[in-house]
């Protein structure tokens, strides 16, 4: 039997009980609204995750770049979406050769990149579904209107090689309901069908039922993290994935620190005033700074006389951003709560991690 306790760190471990109730949960709650469930596996970038997912009811899946669509595809996943411009011909010729193993829709949010998937997707003899991206307001991509969306939709249906499937956006947000029906409404004049809309965001499945879309991307409910927990949408119980670290240091008057900093955690969603991973062992205690291989837990909100976290001892950090921290480990392992420990069931690399391409 192999324990957690006993794991070198630092390292990213998850419960495997929390996994599975997150998976369901979330299924459950999309069934109930009748969408389909298209989750991104940016979180775990683990196939046999994404497998969970797809048994748990999961239409099919979101991979944000076309090397983590390349990994699930070796995997054996057969319906993917890569809600991302792909933009020039080494990518193109990926794209069609990963259209030739599996059903592939990208979204695209211009005629440049549409005509080159098309263009590409034609000469290699595949087809391609196309959604046109709709910006919800994060504005990093799509576009802005329901005239440009009906524009683009019009040319997508007209060129060959690819199909025109309907639209996505990131985060659905409440007033896409109106830009969705216009464009809708205005496609319909035009005899082009909409067949997809899809949204996403964890906790935002309900939005996206609103909002008239056909299905729903979560990504972090997965494991969740500190900054889902910090908005409301889960439950310090519902964190399955946390880091374990060892205090390597308490030298530093009011602090302790930890053997893993942003190579360990990423600095992402960092907050000065605030604490950076959730010490489960010691919730007063915060992550206050990070170097790139040491953490600093500051101990000015521990209660008096309470215990600080001493050299050698072991603790679990939730951290702030799940996916970024997945995307810097190469392996994790799942483990279940049995008789007041934590046991080692299953070590899995993380094959997609750093696939940024
Ligand atoms: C395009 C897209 N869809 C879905 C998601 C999943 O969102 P979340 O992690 O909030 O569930 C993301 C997250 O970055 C995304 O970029």
């Amino acid at each position: 039997m192999q324990r957690v306790a006993d794991l070198d760190t630092p390292v990213m471990v998850v419960d495997l009980d929390v996994l599975e109730g997150n998976i369901k949960r979330l299924q459950d709650d999309i069934d109930s609204l009748g969408l389909a469930s298209r989750p991104h596996i940016k979180t775990h970038k683990i196939p046999n995750i994404g497998q969970m997912q797809l048994k748990a009811g999961a239409t099919g899946i979101t991979c944000q770049k076309l090397g983590e669509a390349e990994v699930f595809a070796d995997a054996g996943f057969e319906d993917i979406l890569v809600p991302y411009n792909i933009v020039g011909p080494s990518k193109l010729e990926r794209l069609t050769r990963l259209a030739r193993r599996a059903h592939l829709t990208v979204a695209v949010d211009s005629e440049v990149t549409a005509r080159g998937v098309a263009e590409a997707s034609q000469e290699a003899g595949t087809n391609v579904d196309l959604l046109v991206e709709v910006d919800s307001g994060g504005h990093r991509a799509g576009v802005q209107t329901a005239q440009e969306a009906q524009t683009l939709a019009r040319k997508i249906a007209d060129f060959p090689g690819v199909t025109f499937g309907g639209f996505m956006c990131y985060p659905s947000r409440p007033p896409m309901g109106d830009l969705f029906a216009e464009a809708r409404d205005l496609l319909q004049r035009d005899g082009v069908p909409v067949t997809t809309v899809s949204g996403g965001g964890t906790g935002a499945q309900r939005v996206s039922k609103e909002t008239g879309c056909t299905e729903h991307r979560s990504g972090t409910y997965i494991y969740n993290d500190l900054s889902v927990l910090r908005s409301g949408k889960c439950t310090i119980d519902q964190c399955a994935m946390s880091v374990l670290v060892t205090v390597v240091s308490t030298s530093c008057p009011g602090y302790s620190t930890i053997d893993g900093g942003s190579k360990t955690f990423t600095s992402d969603a960092l907050r000065r005033d605030d604490s950076n991973g959730y010490v489960r062992e010691c919730p007063d205690v915060y992550l206050e700074r990070m170097n790139e291989e040491h953490g600093v837990l500051s101990l000015s909100k521990l209660p008096a006389g309470a215990p600080r976290p001493q050299v050698g001892e072991k603790l679990h950090v939730v951290p702030n951003h799940a996916c970024g921290t997945t995307n810097l480990h190469d392996v994790v392992y799942g483990y279940r709560r049995r008789g007041g420990e934590e046991v080692v069931e299953v070590e899995w690399p993380i094959p997609a991690r750093g696939k940024i391409r």
